[in-house]
């Protein structure tokens, strides 16, 4: 099996030390660094804002995996590609319209990610697969860590993988909530290249991040 990416997602890290704990999942070997955004209307939490990306810019080289649970959402596009995210992923349901969405994002010379939620089909991927440079699956649904996996996602995972070969274009499947050591090796077997992963991370603080890392791709 390949070896897939890990995305740290830093909403568990510690926040009083965002940029220290941003060094240091780098220094443990994380590939990219998942930021996760939420309004407290699309979801029920509120977190991190563009203001906050931007400062955490410096403390890392790696690419930022900005994922936007708010809604609306275009009018905010710009300000995260400005703040220093690389990769921007966005909800169907965060609307209006979706396809101009990735659109605006790809018009910023971002990578344009879309993410369904446990409940919702895939198939509007065949329209707009053109347009995404990731499929992200949420294993969970959306608005906190700490969530258990769904193991139902895993067949989810493996139509994505199947219709992202069939286009035959580079796109990363990236799968979101609940992964530790033992999901993600069926979510690696169902097709996922990136892992995101939060608490399973950052469980036992900096001392076990490398080995935490280490672990989720697949190591001891
Ligand atoms: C949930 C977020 C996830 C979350 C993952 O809405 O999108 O990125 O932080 O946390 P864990 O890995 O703890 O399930
Ligand atoms: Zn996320």
């Amino acid at each position: 099996m390949a070896t897939p990416l890990v995305s740290p997602s830093i909403l568990s890290a510690d926040f009083a030390r965002l940029g220290e704990e941003v060094r240091a999942i780098d220094a443990a070997g994380a590939d990219w660094i998942h930021i996760d955004v939420m309004d407290g209307h699309y979801v029920p939490n509120i977190t991190i804002g563009p203001d906050v990306v931007k400062a955490l810019r410096p403390h890392t080289d790696k690419p930022f995996d900005v994922h936007l649970m708010i809604s609306p959402v275009d009018a905010y596009l710009e300000a995260f590609a400005e703040a220093g995210a690389d990769i921007i992923t966005v909800h169907p349901e965060a609307g209006p319209h979706v396809h101009r969405t990735l659109q605006a994002i790809r018009g910023l010379g971002k990578k344009a990610g879309i993410v369904f939620n446990p409940g919702t089909p895939v198939d509007a991927l065949d329209y707009l697969i053109d347009l995404v440079d990731l499929v992200l699956v949420m294993s969970v649904n959306p608005g906190f860590g700490g969530q258990s996996f769904i193991p139902g996602q895993l067949d989810k995972i493996a139509a994505v993988r199947e219709r992202i070969d069939r286009s035959g274009r580079d796109i990363r499947l990236e799968v979101d909530g609940g992964v530790n050591a033992d999901t993600a090796r069926q979510c690696v077997a169902a097709g996922a290249d990136v892992l995101v992963a939060g608490s399973a991370t950052f469980k036992g603080g900096p001392d076990r991040y490398a080995a935490n890392i280490q672990a989720l791709r697949g190591g001891d």
